[in-house]
């Protein structure tokens, strides 16, 4: 049983009546706090809830154990996304959140957690805006869930050398295979959210209407 004071995290009530809640992934090495004024930038007016993430990883901040750069832990991604899953249902309760209207933001090693929120928690999420993320479960073919009306914008760099495009562009078909929306947004540049990403992802959310 998660609770909500088992992570740390910023919540910040919305602004607008009626408006969704943004749950906020941040990459590795930055903490709750890095990706607020992107929430607030792609979801104005909407709640925001930005966890930390629990594995230490020399000092540096992250939401699961990877072998090396690239190589994840697969067994602690999907243990550690059960917890976050639960942790987000416990936040619904404390915070009085409509669980049918949250979005999940990440970048990242945030991207990738995510990711698995879509792919192994269907449900707790109803969209997703992933930045520089890929196919969480790396070798392994997620279960064949069903994620229709779930809707995700994928933002990654062409030359990404850490998520490299053709792990973004698996990602993108095993969300679309099992049903998901995907909006796919290619950007010329590496490991990072340039300003028009973030506005093509801005002008998605406006879109999406969640
Ligand atoms: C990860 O470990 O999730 C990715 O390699 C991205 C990173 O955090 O560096």
């Amino acid at each position: 049983m998660t609770a909500v004071t088992d992570f740390v995290h910023v919540f910040e009530p919305a602004t607008e009546p009626d408006a969704p809640t943004l749950l906020l992934l941040h990459g590795t090495g930055a903490d709750e706090h890095d990706l607020v004024p992107l929430g607030r930038i792609l979801a104005p007016g909407a709640a925001l809830l930005s966890p930390r993430g629990k594995v230490d990883e020399n000092g540096s901040n992250r939401w699961f154990r990877r072998l090396r750069e690239g190589v994840f832990d697969v067994e602690d991604l999907i243990a550690r996304t059960a917890e976050l899953a639960d942790f987000v249902k416990a936040a619904t309760v404390a915070y009085d959140l409509d669980p049918e209207r949250i979005v999940v933001s990440g970048f990242s090693n945030g991207a990738n957690t995510g990711a698995g929120l879509v792919l192994l928690h269907p449900g707790v999420v109803a969209g997703a805006a992933l930045f520089a993320g890929g196919a969480p479960l790396q070798g392994r073919e997620p279960d064949r869930v069903d994620l229709s009306g779930t809707r995700v914008f994928l933002g990654n760099g062409a030359v990404d050398p850490i998520t490299t495009i053709d792990q973004a562009r698996l990602l993108a078909a095993q969300l679309g295979e099992r049903g998901a929306d995907v909006r796919v947004e290619e950007h010329p540049g590496g490991h990072g959210l340039p300003p028009e990403t973030v506005e093509r992802a801005r002008e998605w959310f406006a879109a999406a209407d969640f």
